[in-house]
């Protein structure tokens, strides 16, 4: 049995609690395959479970993506096989690592066009964008939607996303740099929300009438001015806490905000069957090989230097995707 390299952490905290350990690595078993990573993806999940936003049970590996070389397929395995090139973002966390054995459902064959650093990078965040946009709220060119975050890694495929579909995204951002990013990327408009009230201005480039749809990551410091941003009956998809978790509220805010909607959707409830999440993958990888959408990079940093990667994320000072290399 071979061993890779793999971190762990203990018990719920900064960065300081990732430890690198070398584990065994066994063969897979029915419905698995064992990849060798090339690259493995970060993610602000990442930084949810090692703090303990999102508990679990501990001593537990962390990392939900990456991308590598099948080694060997467990019986039943039908999409896969030895040898192949695949991207995956997928529970349960483990994927910072060299190696590892997981079940298939969640595993695509990544097309040759798209290097393995691309692939990491673009799974978790990629999927995201598609429910986020096609299977959430029906949109359609001209509706224009309100993004936070719109430089971060979900949100510079979001900016293009949205260019592609016709849509006009007003993306917010932390600084007046990455606000020209999120230009850059596609974003029709774009508001420093840290020196700007994002509410006045949503309502001033609507003429008033309010965005159909906001897609609200940050949490509990813009729950409440993103409900103030939508059009009558639009639709509040928040699907993250970076600032923390929306508090508990009384329904009768939707009411009173204008007979408003709420969903809490998550990316692995829409990836949970093989058939719809190889579907989903085969969509972003139209996506990405047309030009469509680029995959930004921002930030690489070495597996044993995690901890910085996490700091960095946290501290606000990432831009697009960061990536793990093994
Ligand atoms: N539900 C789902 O299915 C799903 C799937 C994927 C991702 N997500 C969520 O989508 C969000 C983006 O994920 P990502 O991995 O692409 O991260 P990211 O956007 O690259 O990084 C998070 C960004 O949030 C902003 N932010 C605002 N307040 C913050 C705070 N107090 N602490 C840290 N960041 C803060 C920062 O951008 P500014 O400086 O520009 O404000 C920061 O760069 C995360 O909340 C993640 O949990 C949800």
């Amino acid at each position: 049995m071979s061993t890779a390299r793999t971190v762990i952490f203990e018990a719920p905290g900064g960065p300081e609690v990732m430890k690198l350990v070398q584990r065994p690595v066994g063969d897979p078993g029915p419905g698995e395959v064992r990849i060798r990573h090339h690259a493995c993806g970060l993610n602000f999940i990442d930084i949810y479970q090692r703090s303990g936003v999102y508990p679990l049970p501990l001593p537990h590996a962390l990392g939900m993506e990456g991308a590598g070389i099948v080694e060997a397929v467990g019986e039943g395995v039908t999409h896969l096989a030895a040898g192949d090139r695949v991207a995956y973002a997928a529970a349960p966390p483990g994927a910072y690592c060299d190696a590892r054995v997981m079940k298939a459902a969640q595993v695509c064959r990544l097309p040759d066009s798209i290097d393995f650093r691309t692939g990491a990078a673009m799974m978790l965040q990629g999927l995201t964008v598609e429910y986020l946009f096609n299977r959430t709220v029906p949109l359609k060119a001209g509706d224009t939607v309100l993004f936070h975050a719109a430089a971060g890694g979900v949100g510079l495929i979001a900016c293009q996303w949205a260019r592609a579909l016709g849509i006009r995204l007003i993306g917010t951002a932390g600084t007046d740099e990455k606000c020209a990013l999120a230009r850059e990327y596609g974003a029709a408009e774009v508001i420093n929300y840290e020196r700007e009230d994002f509410v006045a201005r949503v309502r001033d480039l609507t003429d008033g009438r309010g965005v159909d749809a906001v897609m609200d990551s940050i949490g509990k410091a813009t729950f409440e001015g993103s409900l103030d941003c939508l059009r009558p009956v639009g639709m509040m998809i928040s699907f993250g806490n970076a600032s923390g978790k929306v508090p508990p509220f009384d329904l009768g805010i939707l009411g009173a905000k204008g007979c408003l909607q709420l969903t809490r959707p998550t990316l692995f409830m829409h990836i949970a069957q093989q058939e719809k999440c190889q579907s989903m993958a085969a969509h972003l990888f139209e996506m990405v090989e047309s030009g469509k959408v680029k995959i930004r990079i921002g930030q690489e940093f070495a597996l044993e230097d995690v901890a910085e990667a996490h700091r960095q994320m946290e501290a606000r000072t990432t831009t697009g995707s960061s990536v793990l290399t093994v």
